[in-house]
Parts: structure tokens; sequence; C-alpha cells
């Protein structure tokens, strides 16, 4: 059971996760307009991310016998100087939940509410997980400097990241299975 408290903080979070996977949709839909395929294959995948997180927190709130509420999310930003500048405003993005999170473990501990902090022990590891993989990304195109056949080379080598590896579990698109 959750205290009226944690049910609002936890809801909050979840709209800021499905408001994740808005901001990095549209990212997705800038980098395919400029042709760059595989940074946009590297938006997908996150967005992918984000909708899945989100969704955890809906079914651990609808779980603990409290009401799931939406709140509101606003319109994303879909124009970028250059490919830097947007994959820096993923890397702050990603810092910013993860301090979410934190501040949600920390009233978790002040309200002793074990199942709460327990839920919250995987965002903890997988936000480790996400500031790295885009970190990675952030050195790359730092050292290329906007050279574009090097970006080419990044581009090509981001349209292998794939959805399944993202997620960390194995999508079945066929009835029945998985
Ligand atoms: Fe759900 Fe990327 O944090």
């Amino acid at each position: 059971m959750l205290s009226k408290k944690m049910a609002k903080a936890l809801n909050e979070h979840m709209t800021y996760e499905f408001a994740s996977w808005y901001h990095y949709a549209a990212m997705m839909a800038y980098f395919e307009d400029m042709g760059m395929m595989g940074f946009a294959n590297w938006m997908h995948v996150q967005a992918q991310e984000e909708m899945a997180h989100a969704m955890k927190f809906y079914r651990f709130i609808s779980d603990s016998d409290a009401r799931v509420e939406f709140g509101t999310i606003q319109k994303p930003k879909q124009d970028y100087g250059t490919v830097l500048e947007a994959f820096e405003e993923v890397l702050k993005h990603e810092q910013s939940v993860t301090k979410r999170i934190h501040a949600l473990t920390d009233l978790a501990i002040e309200e002793r509410d074990h199942a709460t902090h327990q839920f919250l022990q995987w965002f903890i590891a997988e936000q480790v997980e996400e500031e790295a993989s885009v970190g990675e990304v952030v050195a790359q195109v730092r050292f290329v400097k906007e050279n574009a056949s090097a970006l080419f080379m990044i581009d090509r080598e981001l349209a292998k990241r794939s959805i399944e590896a993202g997620l960390g579990v194995t999508i079945s698109t066929s009835p029945g299975e998985g």
C-alpha cells in the first residue's frame, strides 16, 4: 500500500518517463529528417526503453492498489544546431532522470516503504547504464568535431543498436510467444 505522497511522486515520475519517450521520439524525427538513420535508430531504441520504463511504473503503481494518474507532457524540442547539441541534451536529460530516481528512493527510505525501495533498485542500476550509453556517444561525437565523414561512420555504427538489446529482453512479434 502506497502513501498518498509516494503514489503522487511515483505517478509524476511515470509521466516523466512517458515525456522522455516523447522527447526521444521527437529527436528520432529530427535525425530522420537530416537523413541520419543510425542516429535516428539510436533514438528509436532509447524511446522504446523509456516506454518500457514508464510502463514499469504504471504496473507497480496499479499493483500497489493506487490510482494511476497521467500528467501533462509538454511539446518537445525538435530542432538542434548540431549532433553534439542533441546528444548533450540527452545526457542532461538522463542525469535529471537519475536525480529524480534518487529523490524517489530517498522518499521511500524516509517512509520505510520497503516495496517501493526494492522496486527502485532496478532503476538505480539502469540509470548508470543509461548515462554510460549516451556518454559514450557524446564522447565520440565530441571527438570528431562535426567532421562529416566521421559522423557518417558513427551513424553507421549506431544503426546496429537493437531494441531487444536496449530493453535487455527478447521481443517476440508472433502471438503466443514470449
Ligand atoms: Fe527512463 Fe532514460 O530514463
